[in-house]
C-alpha cells in the first residue's frame, strides 16, 4: 500500500508549516483550556482535510503561489475537525483518540465540552477575519452539520429499522460535510467557476462518505492498538453502520440481540460475529468504492497536475486504509 505521507508530497511542506501554526493559533486566556485544546494538535492526526485543502488550493493555483488565506483555511479545517473529535470523544465517552488520552479523560467532560466550544470558536474568529463572506458561510454550516449529525446518531441509537439512506444521510453531516464545504472554499479563495466549485463539493461529498464508510469497518476489522482509538464500540453503543444495516438483512437474529441492547450475556460477541459471518462487510467495502469513484469523476475538470493527481490517488488510499 501506497503510505500517505508519500501521496501528500506535493502538499508536504505546506502541511508541516499548518502543524507549527495549528500550535501557535489555538492560545487560550486559559491555562486549562489551553492545555486542553492543545492535548490533541499535540498528538497530531493524519491530517487529510487540511491536505485536501492544500491539494484543492494548488490544483486551482497553477501559475500562481498559494496565498496565506489558502494556508489559514486549511489551519481552520484542521482546527474545526479537532474540535469535532473533542466532543465526539465526550458523547461516546471515548478514553483514547490518536494514541493518547482524551481531553475528557485527562481533564473531564466539563472541561472537554469547553475545550471543544473554544476551538469552533477560535476557528471562527479566523474564518471571520478571511473576510470572505461565501467561505464564512460554507464553515458555519459544516459546524451546525456536526451537532446535527451526532444528534441524529444519538436518536438512532439501537434503531435496527434504520435505512443506508438515514445511514448515509447522517455520515454527510458528521463527516462529508466538512470536507466537501472546505474544497469548495479553498476553490473560491482561488476564483474558480461556478461548475468547479460544485465539483469540488461534490468531490468532498463522495470522499467523506467513503471516509466515513471506511471507519466504521475499521471499527470491525482493526485493533485499538493499530487505531489510535477504541475499536468494536460502534456496534456495542447502539450506532448501527453499514456493515451492521447490510447484515440485519441477511441475519434476522441481530436484531432481536440489538432490540434488547445486547443486555444478555454473550450478546455483544454473538452479533459481532453475525456481522462477520454475513456479506456486511465486503458490501460496505462496495458502497464505499462507489462513492470514492464518484470524488474522482468529479475532479476530471480540473486541469492535471501533480495536486490533482494526489487528490485522485487520496480516494484510492482511502479504500486500502488500515487506521
Ligand atoms: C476521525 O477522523 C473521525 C472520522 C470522521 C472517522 P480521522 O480518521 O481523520 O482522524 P485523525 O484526524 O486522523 O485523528
Ligand atoms: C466521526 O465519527 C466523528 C466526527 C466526525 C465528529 P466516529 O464516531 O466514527 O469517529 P471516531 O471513530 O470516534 O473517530
Ligand atoms: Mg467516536
Ligand atoms: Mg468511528
Amino acid at each position: 500500500m501506497t503510505s500517505v505521507t508519500s501521496l501528500l508530497a506535493p502538499v508536504d511542506a505546506d502541511l508541516h508549516l499548518l502543524t507549527e501554526n495549528l500550535k501557535k493559533l489555538v492560545g487560550a486566556r486559559h491555562p486549562i483550556l489551553g492545555a486542553a485544546a492543545e492535548h490533541l494538535f499535540g498528538a497530531e492526526g493524519k491530517r487529510i482535510r487540511p491536505a485536501i485543502v492544500l491539494l484543492v488550493s494548488r490544483a486551482t493555483m497553477l501559475e500562481e503561489d498559494i496565498t496565506s488565506r489558502h494556508r489559514r483555511l486549511a489551519e481552520i479545517t484542521e482546527m474545526i475537525h479537532t474540535a469535532s473529535l473533542v466532543h465526539d470523544d465526550v458523547v461516546d465517552e471515548s478514553e483514547v483518540r490518536r494514541n493518547v488520552s482524551t481531553v475528557n479523560d485527562v481533564f473531564d467532560n466539563r472541561v472537554a465540552v469547553l475545550a471543544g466550544d473554544f476551538l469552533f470558536a477560535q476557528a471562527s474568529w479566523y474564518l471571520a477575519n478571511l473576510d470572505h463572506l461565501a467561505v464564512v458561510k460554507l464553515l458555519s454550516e459544516v459546524i451546525r452539520d456536526f451537532a446535527e449529525g451526532e444528534i441524529q446518531q444519538q436518536l438512532n441509537q439501537f434503531d435496527g429499522s434504520l435505512s443506508i439512506e438515514a445511514y448515509i444521510e447522517k455520515s454527510y453531516y458528521k463527516t462529508a460535510s466538512l470536507i466537501a464545504n472546505s474544497g469548495k472554499a479553498a476553490g473560491l479563495l482561488s476564483g474558480v467557476s461556478a461548475e468547479i466549485a460544485e465539483n469540488l463539493y461534490n468531490y468532498g461529498h463522495s470522499f467523506g462518505l467513503a471516509f466515513q464508510i471506511v471507519d466504521d469497518i475499521l471499527d470491525f476489522t482493526a485493533t485499538s492498538e493499530v487505531l489510535g482509538k477504541p475499536a468494536g464500540s460502534d456496534l456495542a453503543s447502539g450506532n448501527l453502520t453499514a456493515p451492521v444495516l447490510y447484515a440485519l438483512e441477511q441475519k434476522p437474529y441481530l436484531e432481536t440481540l440489538i432490540e434488547r441492547e445486547f443486555t444478555e450475556q454473550g450478546d455483544i460477541e454473538q452479533a459481532i460475529a453475525l456481522v462477520k459471518e454475513s456479506q456486511g462487510i465486503e458490501r460496505s467495502r462496495e458502497l464505499a468504492a462507489q462513492h470514492a469513484q464518484i470524488a474522482v469523476q468529479n475532479i476530471e475538470n480540473l486541469k492535471p497536475s501533480t495536486s490533482r493527481q494526489a487528490l485522485i490517488e487520496l480516494a484510492d488510499y482511502v479504500l486500502s486504509r488500515l487506521y
